[in-house]
C-alpha cells in the first residue's frame, strides 16, 4: 500500500518558529514517530512525504538515523493541506491504485490502524479513521450565537489514516479545483462529489499534535507504551 505523508505545515499554532514535525517527544521528533509506525505496518510498502524543500534537508537526515527499509520519497508541499495532498497524488507512482493518506502529525497512530486501513481500502472507495465525538457539538453563527446541536450520536471525529482510490481522489481533487472548494480532509472532497466514505474505527489516543499541551499529552501516551 501505497501512503502519503502531509508534512508541509508550519508551526504557527504550535507558537514553534520551524515546522512542528520537527519538534521532539521523547527523543524523537514527531515526523520520526509517524515514519516509525509505517515502517512497522506490514501492509505499507512506499511512503511519500510531502514537505516543504526548506525542511528536506532535517527530514534527510532524521531518515539517515531511522534506517527504514521502505521506500520514501520527498514531495514539495502547497501552501494548504489541500494542496499538498493534491502534489502527493501526482508523484504517485503509476501502479498506485489505491492511497493511504496520513498527516504527519497524527505521530500516535498505530501501525494496527495504518494496517486495518490498508486493508478496508481494498474493497471500498473511501473511507476514513474516525471515533464518536464525546462533546456535545454547537452550531454557531459569526457572532458566536449558538444556532443548533447536531445529535450526538451522528457525530464522528475525523482522523487520518484516510484512504481512496487513487482515480477517484484524483478526480475529486481536480474538481475541488474548478469548483474552488476548501477543505480541511480529503474525504470531504468525495463527499462533495457524492461518493461514499466508509468509517474505520480510530484511536481515542491518535491525536494531531498542533498545541503545546498536544506535546505534553503524547509524551505521556508515548511513555506509557515503551
Ligand atoms: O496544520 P495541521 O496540523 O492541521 O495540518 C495537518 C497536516 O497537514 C500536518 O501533518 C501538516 O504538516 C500538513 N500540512 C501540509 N501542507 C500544508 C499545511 C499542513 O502538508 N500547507
Amino acid at each position: 500500500m501505497y501512503l502519503l505523508i502531509p508534512a508541509a505545515g508550519s508551526g504557527k499554532r504550535m507558537g514553534a518558529d520551524r515546522n512542528k514535525l520537527l519538534l521532539e517527544v521523547r527523543s524523537k521528533t514527531l515526523i520520526a514517530w509517524t515514519l516509525l509506525a509505517a515502517e512497522a505496518a506490514t501492509a505499507i510498502n512506499w511512503m511519500g512525504i510531502i514537505s516543504q524543500p526548506h525542511d528536506w534537508d532535517d527530514f534527510k537526515a532524521i531518515l539517515a538515523d531511522l534506517k527504514l527499509t521502505k521506500p520514501v520519497e520527498f514531495i514539495p508541499g502547497g501552501n494548504t493541506r489541500q494542496e499538498s495532498v493534491y502534489n502527493g497524488l501526482q508523484a504517485l507512482p503509476e501502479s498506485a491504485k489505491q492511497v493511504l493518506i496520513h498527516d504527519g502529525a497524527r505521530c500516535l497512530a498505530t501501525p494496527n490502524l495504518l494496517n486495518n486501513c490498508a486493508e478496508a481500502i481494498l474493497s471500498c472507495s473511501g473511507l476514513i479513521a474516525a471515533i464518536p465525538v464525546k462533546d456535545t457539538i454547537k452550531i454557531v453563527d459569526a457572532s458566536n450565537v449558538v444556532q443548533s446541536t447536531p445529535k450526538r450520536e451522528n457525530l464522528w471525529a475525523a482522523q487520518t489514516p484516510q484512504g481512496f482510490d487513487v482515480k477517484l481522489l484524483k478526480q475529486c481533487h481536480a474538481e475541488g479545483v474548478r469548483q474552488g472548494w476548501e477543505v480541511t480532509d480529503d474525504a470531504a472532497l468525495l463527499e462533495k462529489c457524492g461518493i461514499e466514505v466508509q468509517i474505520v474505527p480510530g484511536e481515542e489516543t491518535n491525536l494531531k499534535v498542533t498545541t503545546p499541551q498536544d506535546l505534553a499529552i503524547a509524551e505521556f501516551i508515548l511513555s506509557h507504551r515503551e
